[in-house]
Protein backbone atom coordinates (compact mmCIF):
# COMPACT_ATOMS: atom_id res chain seq x y z
CA UNK A 1 0.00 0.00 0.00
CA UNK A 2 1.59 3.15 -0.50
CA UNK A 3 2.19 5.78 1.19
CA UNK A 4 -0.06 9.12 1.45
CA UNK A 5 1.56 12.36 1.57
CA UNK A 6 0.41 14.10 4.80
CA UNK A 7 -2.36 16.62 5.21
CA UNK A 8 -2.04 19.93 5.51
CA UNK A 9 -2.39 21.27 8.92
CA UNK A 10 -4.68 24.26 9.64
CA UNK A 11 -2.38 27.11 9.77
CA UNK A 12 -4.92 28.78 12.42
CA UNK A 13 -4.31 25.74 14.78
CA UNK A 14 -1.79 26.81 17.74
CA UNK A 15 0.24 24.02 18.13
CA UNK A 16 2.41 25.52 20.92
CA UNK A 17 1.19 23.37 23.88
CA UNK A 18 1.22 20.22 22.08
CA UNK A 19 4.43 20.48 20.45
CA UNK A 20 8.19 21.17 22.16
CA UNK A 21 11.63 21.19 21.24
CA UNK A 22 14.66 19.86 23.26
CA UNK A 23 14.95 23.31 23.95
CA UNK A 24 11.46 24.11 25.33
CA UNK A 25 11.92 20.87 27.51
CA UNK A 26 12.26 21.12 31.13
CA UNK A 27 15.16 20.84 32.58
CA UNK A 28 16.05 18.99 35.35
CA UNK A 29 12.87 17.05 33.85
CA UNK A 30 9.43 17.32 35.20
CA UNK A 31 6.57 16.21 33.28
CA UNK A 32 3.91 18.15 36.04
CA UNK A 33 5.76 21.36 34.51
CA UNK A 34 5.25 20.10 31.11
CA UNK A 35 1.59 18.97 31.63
CA UNK A 36 0.30 21.04 33.63
CA UNK A 37 -0.57 18.29 36.68
CA UNK A 38 1.11 15.17 37.87
CA UNK A 39 0.08 11.67 36.92
CA UNK A 40 1.70 8.18 35.10
CA UNK A 41 3.38 8.93 32.27
CA UNK A 42 3.87 6.82 29.23
CA UNK A 43 6.17 7.50 26.03
CA UNK A 44 5.97 6.49 22.52
CA UNK A 45 9.14 6.39 20.56
CA UNK A 46 8.36 7.59 17.06
CA UNK A 47 4.91 8.32 17.29
CA UNK A 48 4.90 9.42 13.07
CA UNK A 49 1.39 10.58 12.35
CA UNK A 50 -0.05 10.46 15.94
CA UNK A 51 -2.71 7.92 15.86
CA UNK A 52 -1.31 6.15 19.08
CA UNK A 53 -1.28 9.00 21.27
CA UNK A 54 -4.71 10.33 20.04
CA UNK A 55 -6.69 7.24 21.13
CA UNK A 56 -4.59 7.01 23.99
CA UNK A 57 -4.99 10.40 25.48
CA UNK A 58 -8.54 10.04 25.08
CA UNK A 59 -8.83 6.14 26.26
CA UNK A 60 -6.70 7.35 29.70
CA UNK A 61 -7.55 10.86 30.29
CA UNK A 62 -5.60 10.10 34.20
CA UNK A 63 -2.94 9.40 32.28
CA UNK A 64 0.11 11.78 30.41
CA UNK A 65 1.28 10.84 27.27
CA UNK A 66 4.58 11.86 25.57
CA UNK A 67 5.05 11.35 21.95
CA UNK A 68 8.77 11.58 20.75
CA UNK A 69 9.54 12.17 17.13
CA UNK A 70 12.40 12.79 15.46
CA UNK A 71 11.02 13.87 11.92
CA UNK A 72 9.93 17.65 12.41
CA UNK A 73 6.79 17.49 10.05
CA UNK A 74 5.41 14.42 11.26
CA UNK A 75 5.92 15.62 14.94
CA UNK A 76 3.82 18.74 13.99
CA UNK A 77 1.50 16.59 11.96
CA UNK A 78 1.05 14.06 15.46
CA UNK A 79 0.63 17.63 17.48
CA UNK A 80 -1.86 19.08 14.99
CA UNK A 81 -4.08 16.10 16.04
CA UNK A 82 -3.75 16.39 19.83
CA UNK A 83 -4.03 20.65 19.24
CA UNK A 84 -6.84 19.59 17.14
CA UNK A 85 -9.13 17.43 19.68
CA UNK A 86 -7.79 19.94 22.50
CA UNK A 87 -5.97 17.18 24.33
CA UNK A 88 -4.39 18.13 27.16
CA UNK A 89 -2.68 14.78 28.63
CA UNK A 90 -0.55 14.43 25.36
CA UNK A 91 2.78 16.37 24.28
CA UNK A 92 4.83 15.72 20.95
CA UNK A 93 8.88 16.47 21.20
CA UNK A 94 10.44 17.03 18.09
CA UNK A 95 13.96 15.01 19.51
CA UNK A 96 15.57 12.37 18.88
CA UNK A 97 14.42 9.44 21.78
CA UNK A 98 18.19 8.22 21.94
CA UNK A 99 18.93 11.51 23.70
CA UNK A 100 15.76 11.82 25.89
CA UNK A 101 15.99 8.58 27.34
CA UNK A 102 20.16 9.19 28.01
CA UNK A 103 19.91 12.36 29.10
CA UNK A 104 16.38 13.39 30.48
CA UNK A 105 14.12 10.61 31.75
CA UNK A 106 14.93 9.77 35.35
CA UNK A 107 15.07 6.04 37.05
CA UNK A 108 11.43 3.66 36.93
CA UNK A 109 9.86 7.20 36.01
CA UNK A 110 7.66 5.90 33.17
CA UNK A 111 4.32 4.14 33.62
CA UNK A 112 4.92 2.22 29.73
CA UNK A 113 6.97 2.58 26.85
CA UNK A 114 5.83 2.07 23.52
CA UNK A 115 8.18 1.39 20.59
CA UNK A 116 5.86 0.51 17.24
CA UNK A 117 7.07 -0.27 13.62
CA UNK A 118 10.15 1.92 14.35
CA UNK A 119 12.58 2.29 11.48
CA UNK A 120 14.21 -1.06 10.39
CA UNK A 121 16.95 0.01 8.40
CA UNK A 122 17.24 -3.13 6.19
CA UNK A 123 21.05 -3.03 4.82
CA UNK A 124 23.24 -4.99 7.46
CA UNK A 125 25.81 -1.78 7.64
CA UNK A 126 22.64 0.14 9.08
CA UNK A 127 21.14 -2.39 11.50
CA UNK A 128 24.02 -0.14 13.73
CA UNK A 129 20.91 2.78 12.98
CA UNK A 130 18.00 1.29 14.35
CA UNK A 131 16.78 2.52 17.53
CA UNK A 132 16.31 -1.03 19.65
CA UNK A 133 19.97 -1.30 19.98
CA UNK A 134 21.51 -2.32 23.37
CA UNK A 135 22.31 1.03 24.80
CA UNK A 136 18.86 2.21 24.33
CA UNK A 137 16.60 -1.32 25.72
CA UNK A 138 18.88 -0.73 28.92
CA UNK A 139 17.84 2.77 29.16
CA UNK A 140 13.98 1.54 28.46
CA UNK A 141 14.34 -0.65 31.39
CA UNK A 142 16.46 1.82 33.79
CA UNK A 143 13.10 3.80 32.77
CA UNK A 144 10.30 2.01 33.56
CA UNK A 145 8.98 2.00 37.01
CA UNK A 146 8.31 -1.55 38.59
CA UNK A 147 5.19 -3.44 36.75
CA UNK A 148 5.04 -1.07 33.65
CA UNK A 149 5.51 -2.05 30.33
CA UNK A 150 7.57 -1.67 27.55
CA UNK A 151 5.12 -2.59 24.11
CA UNK A 152 7.23 -3.48 20.89
CA UNK A 153 5.17 -4.09 17.63
CA UNK A 154 7.28 -4.81 14.45
CA UNK A 155 6.04 -6.63 10.63
CA UNK A 156 10.17 -6.79 10.71
CA UNK A 157 10.51 -10.98 11.35
CA UNK A 158 14.26 -9.99 11.72
CA UNK A 159 14.10 -6.95 13.90
CA UNK A 160 11.31 -7.69 15.89
CA UNK A 161 13.47 -11.25 16.65
CA UNK A 162 17.00 -9.31 17.22
CA UNK A 163 15.51 -7.04 19.56
CA UNK A 164 13.42 -9.94 21.63
CA UNK A 165 17.58 -11.56 21.65
CA UNK A 166 18.33 -7.93 22.73
CA UNK A 167 16.20 -7.26 25.58
CA UNK A 168 16.56 -10.66 26.92
CA UNK A 169 20.73 -10.27 27.01
CA UNK A 170 21.10 -6.80 28.34
CA UNK A 171 18.11 -6.66 30.70
CA UNK A 172 16.14 -8.13 33.31
CA UNK A 173 12.30 -7.51 31.99
CA UNK A 174 10.27 -9.83 32.16
CA UNK A 175 8.75 -11.19 28.71
CA UNK A 176 8.29 -11.46 25.53
CA UNK A 177 4.69 -11.90 26.90
CA UNK A 178 2.48 -12.53 24.29
CA UNK A 179 0.64 -9.99 22.82
CA UNK A 180 -3.07 -10.90 20.90
CA UNK A 181 -4.31 -9.11 17.47
CA UNK A 182 -7.75 -7.53 18.15
CA UNK A 183 -10.32 -7.44 15.29
CA UNK A 184 -10.97 -3.26 14.13
CA UNK A 185 -14.28 -1.99 14.98
CA UNK A 186 -13.56 0.98 12.80
CA UNK A 187 -11.28 2.12 9.94
CA UNK A 188 -9.01 4.06 12.79
CA UNK A 189 -9.06 0.81 14.81
CA UNK A 190 -5.64 -0.07 15.22
CA UNK A 191 -2.60 1.36 17.57
CA UNK A 192 -0.88 3.10 15.06
CA UNK A 193 -1.09 4.26 11.18
CA UNK A 194 1.21 1.16 10.44
CA UNK A 195 -0.05 -1.11 11.88
CA UNK A 196 -3.71 -0.27 9.85
CA UNK A 197 -1.70 -0.13 6.98
CA UNK A 198 0.37 -3.61 7.00
CA UNK A 199 -3.23 -4.92 8.35
CA UNK A 200 -5.17 -3.76 5.34
CA UNK A 201 -2.37 -5.15 3.71
CA UNK A 202 -2.19 -8.42 4.71
CA UNK A 203 1.12 -8.37 5.56
CA UNK A 204 2.05 -9.94 9.55
CA UNK A 205 2.44 -7.97 12.70
CA UNK A 206 4.59 -9.31 15.44
CA UNK A 207 3.83 -7.91 18.84
CA UNK A 208 5.67 -8.17 22.31
CA UNK A 209 5.41 -6.73 25.72
CA UNK A 210 7.89 -6.81 28.46
CA UNK A 211 7.24 -6.27 31.87
CA UNK A 212 9.38 -4.64 34.20
CA UNK A 213 9.71 -6.90 37.74
C1 LIG B 1 8.08 3.51 10.47
S1 LIG B 1 7.57 4.93 11.30
C2 LIG B 1 6.30 4.34 12.41
C3 LIG B 1 5.46 5.45 12.95
C4 LIG B 1 4.38 5.02 13.98
N1 LIG B 1 5.00 4.46 15.16
C5 LIG B 1 3.43 4.03 13.38
O1 LIG B 1 3.48 2.85 13.77
O2 LIG B 1 2.61 4.44 12.53
C6 LIG B 1 8.92 5.21 12.44
C7 LIG B 1 8.91 6.60 13.03
O3 LIG B 1 9.96 6.70 14.00
C8 LIG B 1 10.59 7.96 13.86
N2 LIG B 1 11.94 7.83 14.44
C9 LIG B 1 12.99 7.15 13.93
N3 LIG B 1 14.06 7.24 14.75
C10 LIG B 1 13.68 7.99 15.81
C11 LIG B 1 14.33 8.46 16.98
N4 LIG B 1 15.61 8.15 17.23
N5 LIG B 1 13.64 9.23 17.85
C12 LIG B 1 12.34 9.55 17.60
N6 LIG B 1 11.68 9.16 16.50
C13 LIG B 1 12.32 8.38 15.61
C14 LIG B 1 10.57 8.21 12.36
O4 LIG B 1 10.74 9.57 12.04
C15 LIG B 1 9.19 7.68 11.99
O5 LIG B 1 8.19 8.66 12.10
Amino acid sequence: MARRALRKIDPALDLSRHLKTWQELPQPWSPAHLFGRDAPLEVEVGSGKGLFLQSAAIGAPHRNFLGIEIAHKYARYAAARLAKHSLTNAVVIDVDAERVFAELLPDASLAAVHVYFPDPWWKKRHHKRRVMNDRFVCDVARTLAPGASLHFWSDVRDYFDATIELISAHTSLEGPLKVDERPAEHDLDYRTHFERRKRLGGEPVYRAEFRKR
